[in-house]
């Protein structure tokens, strides 16, 4: 994905700058469940256009804290890791249900500051991030409403997931709410 080109040409500490990392994190508001988000805006540059098509977020969670599972429609997405350290998780979209997903599993590393990943309808379309530092940050450039139709996200209870005979794991689909409470804090038995 063209983001991720980018990413890996420019120096992390330039994307800091560029987006005023310091002043986005000061008094940012971290939520005991899930994460918190601040838009990014570019500053006024020769070159750049005023209004652009992409949506430009950070993303900020405590400790055990997660941009809890879900898959997309219609959207894709580059994240890049700014600060701290996340445990990160991509699976393939293989089928979709009205309350189910059906994946598998593509993606599983710790991703640090440098670090990128993206989804699409295409690839890699389910992701699911957990803070693994104090603090953790991502810079997420979104594009939205692809194909002409309104984007979706499907919240999934992957704890919750049957593996199928070719290997596949069928995952329910849960609203917000129920799956911010289940996964957006991370407790560790
Ligand atoms: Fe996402």
């Amino acid at each position: 994905m063209l983001a991720e080109t980018l990413y890996s040409q420019v120096e992390l500490e330039e994307i800091l700058k560029f987006i005023e990392f310091d002043k986005l994190v000061k008094g940012f508001e971290y939520p005991d469940r899930g994460v918190n988000t601040k838009p990014v805006r570019f500053p006024q540059l020769d070159g750049l256009p005023e209004r652009t098509v992409f949506v430009k977020k950070i993303f900020g969670m405590k400790k055990d804290r997660a941009i809890i599972p879900h898959g997309h429609s219609n959207m894709a997405s580059a994240h890049l890791v700014l600060k701290g350290e996340m445990h990160l998780r991509h699976y393939e979209k293989i089928r979709q249900e009205e309350k189910f997903l059906t994946i598998k599993p593509t993606i599983d590393k710790i991703a640090k500051p440098g670090e990128s990943s993206s989804i699409s309808d295409e690839r890699d379309n389910v992701h699911w991030f957990v803070a693994n530092t104090e603090t953790a940050f991502t810079f997420d450039v979104i594009v939205l409403d692809l194909n002409g139709r309104s984007y979706d996200i499907h919240n999934l209870d992957i704890y919750e997931q049957k593996t199928l005979n070719d290997g596949t794991l069928r995952v329910p689909i849960l609203d917000v709410q129920t799956a911010l409470n289940k996964y957006g804090k991370h407790s560790h038995h």
